[in-house]
Parts: structure tokens; C-alpha cells; sequence
């Protein structure tokens, strides 16, 4: 079948290439030149596990195209749009501008019934837009469009596209239902296939991020209750996890969850609750506690070096979780932006994301090339994003190169007794 999506992002790309790996004919537009001009070159343009690989396969092989010409669409049974849905900057919704234009640019290109499955995460109601505007600008065109939501995790997403929990399409139409069926043939026998209604699609996306960004509060705020009370976050985490009604995912203490979805999709969803005339209130809570987390994690760390003179700590971690390069919304990022208006001098190191990272802290710290590199007289040592390479600590290499003998691990992730063998003072959450 011949798919095209729109937008080669770290959705538009992965979902591409895993289409392309089952069999389709897949042209992916996007209207970022330089973006297919590398991805034409054989040049990846985002980190993901596993994708380069694929990628080069289906490009080497042909079933895989990369154009910025929107008319490359014409022919596709199913058009997916993968475009951002960033928080608008005043009203933080979700800004519609990048999939209207989406919309209206492909609609003169559609000709035979297709389908337009919209991936890209939308308010409510957006389905019933997005028809509109293709009928106005083209009466002609036979169509239905869909709601198709993605739940990827970054890291993950190759592992997620062949292995997703379930597969939601919104739609009332039996016409669409037999197009999205061949789509996702592959999947019948080994995941739901849930067909609900456009708008409950919809739905459906925004409530689960913000029930899993709820699921990061409550345990953040249980961690607090742990450091006070005496109790261990990770036994109590344990314990409630096997609990089958609970379950032991999303149950990692960390200095505030962040990343391009969680943020802009509470903040979206309970915008549309109030617009509806209702309240979200656990959502609401939610996003106003992440957003004083990631003070009081700057806090906690400025009053590690609080009695130093010209204190320097070391940042382990930029992006905004471990596997990927991705620093949007990171809450390591602000962290490090709240560790400057302390005057604290930054020394900060990331597997993936330096580049990204730069592009938004300048020369206002020092980009490290190793985690030895960061920890040079440092005063503390921070963990703050959950990277493989930072739980492989040498502390014996660190020894030798810090000025005080600390770490403070704000995603839990070292062995406390190791750190405390080695003779570091060690401090986590919880
Ligand atoms: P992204 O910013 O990485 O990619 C979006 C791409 O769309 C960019 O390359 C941009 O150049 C391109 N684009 C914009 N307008 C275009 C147009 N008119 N024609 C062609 N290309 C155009 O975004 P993303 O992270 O991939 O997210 C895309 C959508 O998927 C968002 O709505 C997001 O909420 C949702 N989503 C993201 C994730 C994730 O893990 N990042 C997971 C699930 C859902
Ligand atoms: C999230 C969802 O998990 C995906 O299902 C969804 O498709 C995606 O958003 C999206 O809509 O974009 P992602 O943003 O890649 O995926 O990252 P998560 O693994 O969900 O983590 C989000 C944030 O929560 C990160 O900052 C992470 O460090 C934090 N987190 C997560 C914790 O602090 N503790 C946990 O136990 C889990």
C-alpha cells in the first residue's frame, strides 16, 4: 500500500521506516529542506534506538522516500500527518497552526478515496476541523479523516511501533476501517485493534499521557513522604507495583517528568476541560507540582554547595530521559538555567543530547566530553537524566578528580552501598 506522512519528526520518522519494514510503499514529506536533504543523503537527523538500521534498509532497498514536495503524496491510500502540535506561546492549547497548513497543502492532492490520519496529538473536535478545511478547498475529493493516536515512548520508539500495547483509530466509517485494517494487517494477531469514535480517539491520547504524568507526581510526592517519614521509595515503589491494579511502571522518582508530550498535554487537556465548562483538577495539580519540582531539585542542589567559594557542580544528563536526544522541555535543562541564576558555576555532560543542548545554553556553561570531563573539582556530582553509561560510574576515576567526594542522584539510579564503598557521600530521593 502506499502511505505518505507528513512530518519526519520523532514520530513521522520512525513511523515511516516501521511501515516501510512491513512491506509498504512509504513517502515521507516534510517541509524542513535540510531535514530531507540529510535523510536523502543516508544521514539520520534524531537519535532512536535501532532506527538507523532500519532506515538504511528501506531507503537502500527502495521502499522508503523522503520528499519536501507536498504533491508526493498523491496516490497514498493513506495520508498520515505527524506534524508538532506545540503549546501555543499565550493560551498554551495545542497550536493547530502547523496541521491546518498540513491539511489544506495536501487536499488539492488528493484524488481516489484516501484516508487522512491524523497522528499528531489534537484537541478534540480537531478530526471534525481537519475534514473541513479538505471539502472547502477541495469539494471533489472522496476521503475520510481519522484519528490515529501515537504512544510511542522516545528511546523506544522503533521497539513501541512493532510492539504497541494497542493500536486506537477513530472513526465511524466502515470505508476507513477496511483501508486501516490492511494498514496494520501485521498487527491483527498480536495486539487490540480498538476502533472507537474520532472524538474519543482524541480523548483517549490526551488522558492517557496525563494519567501517566499524574502516575509521576503522585510517586514524586510519595518520594518526598519517604525522606521525611523514614520509609525507602524504592521498597514502597516495589511494593505498590505488585500490586496488578497499580502495576510497577511509572513509578521512578525523578526531579519532575518533561520531554515535548507530557508538559504541552496536561497543559492542553486541562485548558480543553475548562473551555468545555468542566475541571481536571488532579491534571491541573499535577502540572503546577512538575513545575515546583524542578525549583526545588535546583534548590536542593544549590544547597549542597551552599558553603563553598565559587562553587562548580558537575550535571550528568541534558536530555529530558535516557535513549534519546531529545531536550525539549527537559527538566534537566531547567534545572541547569535555575543553577545559573544561583551563580554556580555548571560543568555538564549528556551521551546524546550536547548538541541539542548547546543550541539552548550557549556558552553559559561548560560542555563536557566525558563524565570524568564534568566531575574535574567538582564540588558535587548530579545525575539528572537515567543514561546506561551513568550507571557504569568509575568512581575511581572520579576520585581523583573531584574536590568533594559527592553525589546527588536525583533518578535513583546508582547502588547507594557501591557509592558509599567507594567513599562518596551519596544523596538520592526518597
Ligand atoms: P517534531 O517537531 O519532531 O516533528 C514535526 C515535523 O513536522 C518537523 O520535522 C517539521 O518540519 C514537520 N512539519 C511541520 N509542518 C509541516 C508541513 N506543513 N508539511 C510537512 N512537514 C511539516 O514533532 P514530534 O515530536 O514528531 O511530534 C509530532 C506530533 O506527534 C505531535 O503532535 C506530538 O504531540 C505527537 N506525539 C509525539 C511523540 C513523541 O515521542 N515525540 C509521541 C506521541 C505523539
Ligand atoms: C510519553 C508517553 O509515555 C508515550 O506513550 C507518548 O506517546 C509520548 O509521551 C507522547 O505523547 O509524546 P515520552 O515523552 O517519550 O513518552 O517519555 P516517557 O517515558 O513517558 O517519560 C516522560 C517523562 O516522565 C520523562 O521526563 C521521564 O523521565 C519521566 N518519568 C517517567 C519519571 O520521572 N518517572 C517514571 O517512572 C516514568
Amino acid at each position: 500500500m502506499k502511505v505518505a506522512v507528513i512530518g519526519t519528526g520523532y514520530v513521522g520518522l520512525p513511523t515511516g521506516v516501521g511501515f516501510a519494514e512491513l512491506g509498504h510503499e512509504v513517502v515521507c514529506v516534510d517541509s524542513n529542506a535540510d531535514k530531507i536533504k540529510d535523510l536523502n543523503s543516508g544521514k539520520i537527523t534524531l537519535f532512536e534506538e535501532g532506527l538507523e538500521d532500519l532506515f538504511l534498509k528501506n531507503k537502500n532497498n527502495g521502499r522508503i522516500k523522503f520528499s519536501k514536495n507536498i504533491e508526493d503524496v498523491q496516490g497514498a491510500k493513506v495520508i498520515i500527518i505527524a506534524v508538532g502540535t506545540p503549546p501555543h506561546p499565550v493560551s498554551k492549547e495545542a497550536d493547530m497552526k502547523y496541521l491546518f497548513v498540513a491539511a489544506s497543502e495536501i487536499s488539492e492532492y488528493i484524488c481516489d478515496y484516501t484516508v487522512v490520519a491524523i497522528k499528531s496529538t489534537v484537541p478534540v473536535g480537531t478530526g471534525d476541523d481537519v475534514a473541513e478545511i479538505i471539502s472547502k478547498s477541495n469539494p471533489s475529493a472522496e476521503f475520510d479523516v481519522v484519528s490515529l493516536p501515537e504512544f510511542l515512548r522516545e528511546g523506544f520508539a522503533v521497539y513501541d511501533f512493532f510492539n504497541p500495547d494497542r493500536i486506537v483509530i477513530g472513526t465511524d466509517s466502515k470505508r476507513a476501517r477496511a483501508v486501516l485494517d490492511e494498514l496494520y494487517e501485521y498487527f491483527t494477531d498480536k495486539t487490540t485493534l480498538l476502533y472507537v469514535s474520532r472524538k474519543s480517539s482524541e480523548a483517549i491520547k490526551y488522558a492517557s499521557n496525563s494519567f501517566l504524568a499524574v502516575k509521576v507526581h503522585f510517586i514524586n510526592e510519595v518520594a518526598d513522604f519517604c525522606e521525611k517519614s523514614g520509609a525507602k521509595i524504592e521498597e514502597v515503589a516495589k511494593g505498590m507495583g505488585l500490586d496488578e491494579r497499580i502495576g510497577p511502571k511509572f513509578l521512578r522518582p525523578g526531579p519532575g517528568y518533561g520531554g515535548s508530550c507530557f508538559p504541552k498535554d496536561t497543559m492542553a487537556m486541562a485548558q480543553m476541560a475548562r473551555k468545555v465548562g468542566t475541571q481536571l483538577n488532579l491534571v491541573e495539580a499535577t502540572i503546577k507540582y512538575n513545575d515546583q519540582r524542578k525549583l526545588e531539585m535546583a534548590k536542593r542542589i544549590a544547597d549542597e554547595v551552599s558553603s563553598e567559594a565559587n562553587p562548580t557542580v558537575a550535571i550528568l544528563g541534558l536530555t529530558f530521559k535516557g535513549g534519546t536526544d531529545d531536550v525539549r522541555e527537559s527538566p534537566a535543562i531547567e534545572i541547569v538555567c535555575e543553577l545559573l541564576n544561583y551563580g554556580i558555576k555548571l560543568r555538564v555532560y549528556d551521551p546524546k543530547g550536547m548538541d541539542n543542548a548547546k543550541s539552548i545554553l550557549n556558552d553559559s556553561v561548560y560542555f563536557a566530553e566525558s563524565i570524568k570531563d564534568a566531575c574535574d573539582r567538582a564540588d558535587v556530582c548530579v545525575i539528572l537524566t537515567e543514561w546506561e553509561d551513568f550507571k557504569k560510574i568509575d568512581y575511581s576515576e572520579l576520585k581523583n578528580k573531584m574536590k568533594i567526594l559527592k553525589i546527588l542522584d536525583l533518578r535513583n539510579i546508582l547502588n547507594q552501598d557501591e557509592a558509599l564503598r567507594a567513599g562518596f557521600i551519596y544523596k538520592k530521593l526518597g
